[in-house]
């Protein structure tokens, strides 16, 4: 049957304002805006790492095709890191370079998923990892997880396990979390990895925010531990750890047998990723280690001033406070709408809870990285009465 002029089902489901147009609204009213929005950081990458160091007298072919897998030195580097992380040396055969974790994910969903196929997605999420389920006519299925963790009698796998059918084929897990801030305790990862085990879930572990904890020790990676590792396939990216968002360079690594399939799927997709970039990512790996120290002690001040300006838990790890705003909003509201507005009109853009899970339409999302200390303190300093403020 023709479709012109229709869209594929599948596409309905996703739209391209995750973060919604608030920006047109602060601009009318403020001549500042402060974007907390959009999870970034507003820190420069080290010098040798950035676009305008990578120089073609060095790297003849600068501007040509990487191989598929990515350029030998970046994995070289990626390896040489996770070895200094980890304590574990990874066969390069497991390790394909991505266009970040979005298109690494995007390219393993697209190897594991048939339409219809359902992946467990503890919420609030990365509102991304929802809309690159969909995409491949996938079911994200939402369960409230992260905010949950310490309520009382909390039980992980029984959660988890209420969700699962004979349709669930993944499970996902980032912690650190965007957006809690929560990083998962072992014992919560432990029920988890026992209901992928008991239903053959693949496990797909987003390690975006592996760096970026605060006073602890490095959290242990979910797809190191030996059990799993048949299951596991592990996203990293330099975007958070490294400020290199821009850059778009991450690592997939997971099981030998299926990286294949997945190098297969990534010359489809996108062939290799910024070929100059590369080169800056492994400069960054080599040479960064101070840098990432550093940004972990200012994001920790940034994400702690953050927490205590708005009343909020201070998080314990990741770029993100996500609170709970129903005490402000009017009792008939349907969701955040109105208290987003009354921060924008003040110059101050934060996420819909909505955006990272169904369940959360009152909650709202603040990235505390995304602008300088100062700004931070003048976004605060505006939004510090809309917090205190019992409803609008
Ligand atoms: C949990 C999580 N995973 C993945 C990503 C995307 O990372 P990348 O820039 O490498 O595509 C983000 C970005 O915000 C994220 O928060």
């Amino acid at each position: 049957m023709p479709r012109f002029p229709n869209i594929s089902e599948h596409a309905h489901g996703v739209s391209h304002r995750v973060y919604s147009s608030l920006a047109e609204r602060a601009r009318a009213k403020n001549e500042r805006i402060h974007a907390l929005h959009v999870g970034d950081t507003y820190r420069d990458p080290v010098a040798a790492a950035r676009a305008e160091r990578q120089l073609s007298s060095e790297h003849p072919g600068l501007h040509r095709y990487a191989p598929v897998q990515g350029e030998p030195g970046l994995i070289d580097a990626f390896i040489a890191y996770v070895e200094g992380r980890h304590g574990e040396t990874l066969n390069r055969e497991r390790i394909q370079v991505m266009l970040g974790a979005t298109a690494g994910l995007s390219v393993v969903c697209q190897v594991l998923l048939e339409p219809g196929d359902e992946v467990l997605l503890p919420s609030p999420f990365w509102p991304l990892s929802r809309g690159i389920i969909a995409t491949k006519g996938a079911v994200p299925v939402q369960i409230p997880f992260y905010t949950r963790l310490d309520e009382p009698g909390f039980d992980a796998e029984a959660l988890l396990e209420s969700a699962v059918t004979d349709r669930t084929v993944a499970l996902y897990i980032n912690t650190p979390n965007n957006p809690s801030g929560r990083v998962l305790s072992d014992a919560t990862i432990d029920a988890m990895l026992r209901v992928a085990k008991r239903h053959d879930l693949w496990l797909l572990c987003d390690e975006a925010y592996e760096e970026i904890y605060f006073d602890m020790e490095p959290p242990a990676a979910v797809w190191m531990r030996s059990d799993i590792r048949d299951r596991a396939i592990a996203f990293h990216t330099l975007s958070k750890t490294y400020g290199l968002a821009g850059a778009r360079v991450g690592f997939t690594h997971g099981p030998e047998g299926i990286m294949t399939a997945i190098r297969g799927m990534q010359t489809f997709h996108t062939y290799c990723a910024p070929r100059p970039m590369q080169f800056g990512a492994v400069e960054a790996l080599r040479q960064g280690g101070a840098w990432v120290r550093e940004s972990r002690s200012l994001y920790r001040d940034a994400g702690y001033q953050a927490a205590d300006a708005l009343g909020a838990v201070r998080p314990q790890g990741g770029t993100f406070l996500f609170i709970d705003v129903s005490a402000h909003l009017d009792p008939s509201a349907e969701d955040c709408g109105a208290f987003l507005d009354r921060c924008a009109d003040d110059g101050v853009l934060l996420t819909p809870g909505r955006s990272c899970g169904a369940d959360y339409a009152s909650w709202v999302r603040l990235c505390f990285t995304s602008v300088p200390p100062d700004q931070l303190d003048a976004a605060l300093g505006k939004l510090g009465p809309l917090f205190r403020t019992p409803s609008c």
